[in-house]
């Protein structure tokens, strides 16, 4: 079978399903790819049960879908997936690969937005010895809470916001639970981060900077002897700079201080049976490691003809703001390492360049459908 549309979305998360509302709502025909059985699956299942989202709702709005009105300011995971299906329900059409039989598909599109993901897969470094560990591994994007792990000894790798949220939240189900702190890391509080944000549209970053890390420095005072400092660089100028975030604590902080979750430096190797060799020479036995160690895009997996748009790490060439337009007619939904915010920006500037591009005529008849393959 092989059947000609305009747009192909790879991708129904957030990035694929606001870019296809936004095409939508100006009558261009399109389709969106999904390989999980649902949308948002990362929404759905890929995340732990506590979260909120971590910026306040007037940064995570998705185009024509305001929060309804009462919804609380961080907005819990489970209302998030629902305001994503709301505007869903029987308008976009999410095709799922059938695993079950055979069939395939084939399209042929005149524009390709790929909106797979900064988190297309989880990322876990290479340590010696993992393979032989005796205890139960996974990446943060397994967990879903810490019932199963009562009076165990676990260990979460990587101290961002997954990592500090997860070692908070296997405390509070009873584990034993470790942190390794291995980089400098701000940490702030989700207030502190709105506030900033709010800031940042007439002041200059390293004054909203400047404010945040003396906040931070009022709640927390000086934390390097628990195992954490702060970066030289303020968090929002390394935000812009690196698209690492500052670290928003929930309240693993204050375990950390009461000795209630211990922190470790990097991991060295992994010994015999369960026991853990960390960097400064000490051993620990553990039942369980958590690896809130990151993500990383997969598009390399399945775009053959990745370099109309992206680099080898799978991330776009071209950087902020002009890093959602390729050549070829391929686009990218969702990799500007701004949230959901950034995603609208994305969604509404590449709806609008298609719709300019059929409206000029300018689309090459000789296009050449680009090359997908199945990983
Ligand atoms: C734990 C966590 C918390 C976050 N909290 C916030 C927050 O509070 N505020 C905020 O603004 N941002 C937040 N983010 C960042 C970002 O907004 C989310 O990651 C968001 O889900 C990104 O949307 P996306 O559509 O780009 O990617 P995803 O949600 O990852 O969606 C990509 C989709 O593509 C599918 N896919 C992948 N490969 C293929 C393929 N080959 N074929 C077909 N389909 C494929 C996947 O199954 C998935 O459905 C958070 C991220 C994480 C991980
Ligand atoms: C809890 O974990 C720490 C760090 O691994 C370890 O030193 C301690 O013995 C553990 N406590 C119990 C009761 O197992
Ligand atoms: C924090 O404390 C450590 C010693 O515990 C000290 O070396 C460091 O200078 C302090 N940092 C600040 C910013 O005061």
């Amino acid at each position: 079978m092989m059947e000609e549309v305009v747009v192909v979305i790879v991708g129904g998360g957030p990035a694929g399903l606001a870019t296809a509302a936004c095409l939508n709502r100006l009558f261009i025909p399109n389709i969106v790819l999904e390989r999980d059985d649902c949308h948002a699956p990362l929404w759905r299942k890929r995340t732990y049960d506590r979260l909120n989202l971590h910026l306040g709702k007037e940064f995570c709005a998705l185009p024509h879908m305001p929060f309804p009105d009462g919804t609380p300011t961080f907005v819990p995971r489970v209302c998030f997936m629902q305001s994503a299906s709301l505007e869903n329900d029987g308008r976009w059409r999410i095709l799922v690969k059938d695993t079950t039989c055979d069939g395939s598909e084939v399209y042929v599109a005149t524009f390709l937005v790929v909106a797979t993901g900064e988190n297309g897969e989880g990322f876990i470094p290479k340590i010696i010895g993992l393979d032989n560990f005796q205890g139960e591994y996974m990446h943060s994007n397994r967990y879903l809470n810490g019932r199963e792990w009562y009076g165990k000894n676990v260990l979460v790798v990587g101290c961002g916001n997954s990592g500090m949220e997860i070692a908070y939240d296997l405390s509070n189900w009873g584990a034993n639970t470790s942190i390794v702190i291995r980089n400098e890391v701000h940490v702030v509080t989700r207030e502190m981060v709105l506030v900033a944000m709010h800031l940042l549209k007439f002041l200059q970053v390293e004054l909203v900077d400047e404010l945040v890390v003396f906040l931070s420095r009022m709640k927390y005072g000086n934390l390097s002897k628990y195992g954490l400092s702060r970066p030289k660089e303020g968090p929002f100028s390394l935000k812009v700079k690196t698209g690492r975030s500052p670290t928003i604590d929930v309240g693993c902080i204050d375990k950390i201080k009461k000795g209630e979750i211990k922190v470790f430096p990097a991991v060295y190797s992994i010994k015999e049976d369960k026991m853990i060799q960390f960097e400064d020479g000490r051993e620990e036995c553990f039942d369980v490691i958590i690896f809130a160690t990151g993500y990383k895009s997969n598009v390399l997996n399945w775009l053959k003809d990745y370099k109309h748009m992206f680099n080898e790490d799978g991330m776009p060439k071209k950087s902020n703001p002009n890093h959602w337009k390729g050549e070829n007619g391929i686009y990218c939904a969702g990799f500007s390492s701004q949230g959901l915010m950034g995603i609208s920006y994305d969604a509404k500037h590449i709806s609008d360049d298609i719709s300019l591009a059929l409206s000029s005529k300018e689309i090459p008849s000789t296009f050449a459908p680009l090359n997908l393959v199945d990983d």
